[in-house]
């Protein structure tokens, strides 16, 4: 399977998803600002994998803070885990991945600047690898979902490439697939970022598994002639009622499955998971860049001058989601209340 990311020799080291499925390149950062930027600009992306890219990228700029006075070190490390946690706003993987790297550097801070910066390397590699182990655990629970033989519809990538590795929605098709079920997904193309045409299509080309892609338009259609068993995508952030943040599209196809009593699950890890925010309406939606949808392969599609909106990610009220699979098992509604019991 892909390697998301990686950290070696004090560099973080991720597969350009800009230039997928065309061209396999890697892009090495030395220092933190070069993986805000590569988080702004989605040479990696997808909420656990932005959130393992901010660990290491504040391990990293730690490891170049030149000085041995802890106050001084904080101090510098404070900021960079500021910047960081603002590099993209919808996914709370990235807020929470920093959270936790400043815990590490508040709870070894007596044993001097070195020792920090060694703990903060070890978190971030520690999250990585149990990142991965998450999305096992959570494919296994949200396998028993799904039929012997049957058809997934996908939006976005949720996959081994927005994680450490494996994937969350597509964890959930791959451990089926391991457990010998017949499994076919159709891949939304996932306009105007094409994260499903292109990365989705790829992971599980490479992995052997049955896609087809289609675009963003045609959902409707399968759904109506009875192809889709289930649909399962991944989340950027979930509420403490169980509204869903994913990638633009999301509640269109949530909303679509209910019509056609097709099952909508949503398969995410408990860092996706936001209590502190009661409901959708509070989750900040990225805006991204207009020419994101003015424009194909560099070139303007629309007329010159017509402006385009690019919200990234949209919301599905709770009512629409049939399950959320998480690593501790498999949620069905009341979330309020089932979600909170997660966190005790
Ligand atoms: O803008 P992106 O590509 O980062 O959006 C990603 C998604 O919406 C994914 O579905 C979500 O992060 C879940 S990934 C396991």
């Amino acid at each position: 399977m892909v390697e998301t990311i990686a950290w070696k020799d004090n560099q973080v080291i991720m597969i350009d998803q800009r230039k997928l499925p065309r061209q396999e390149r890697y892009v090495v950062c030395e220092g933190y600002r070069s993986v805000i930027r590569a988080i702004k600009d989605l040479v990696i992306r997808g909420a656990p994998a932005i959130g393992v890219a901010a660990a290491m990228g504040v391990a990293l700029g730690a490891v170049k803070i030149r000085t041995g006075n802890m106050d001084r070190f904080k101090a510098k490390l404070d900021a960079i885990c500021r910047e960081m946690a603002a590099a993209r706003p919808t996914a709370v993987n990235l807020a929470w991945a920093v959270e936790r790297m400043r815990r590490v550097a508040d709870e070894a801070g007596l044993a001097g600047v070195e020792a920090v910066k060694a703990g903060l390397i070890e978190e971030a590699r520690k999250m990585l690898a149990e990142d991965i182990a998450i999305n096992r655990t959570m494919g296994g629970h949200g396998q028993g979902l799904l039929k012997d033989s049957c058809c997934v519809l996908t939006h976005c990538n949720a996959g081994a490439l927005a994680t450490g590795g494996y994937g969350t929605a597509l964890g959930v098709v791959r451990a089926a697939a391991e457990a010998g079920k017949r499994i076919e997904v159709l891949a939304d193309e996932t306009r105007p970022f094409l994260q499903g045409a292109r990365l989705t299509a790829w992971e599980l080309k490479e992995s052997g598994i049955a896609v087809t892609v289609i675009t963003d338009n045609a959902a409707g259609y399968f759904m109506q002639q009875g192809r889709v068993d289930a649909v399962i995508v991944g989340a950027d952030r979930i509420a403490a009622n169980g509204d869903v943040a994913n990638k633009i599209g999301t509640y269109m196809v949530a909303v679509l499955a209910r019509t056609h009593n097709i099952p909508f699950y949503v398969a995410a890890p408990l860092s996706t998971i936001d209590p502190s925010i009661k409901n959708g309406t509070e989750i900040p939606i990225e805006q991204r860049d207009e020419k994101e949808v003015t424009h194909f392969q560099g070139r303007r599609t629309a007329p010159d001058g017509v402006p385009a909106q690019n919200p990234a990610f949209d919301i599905t009220p709770n009512r629409y989601v049939s399950a959320i699979i998480t690593e501790k098992g498999v949620i069905t509604p009341p979330f309020k209340s089932r979600l909170k019991r997660l966190f005790l």
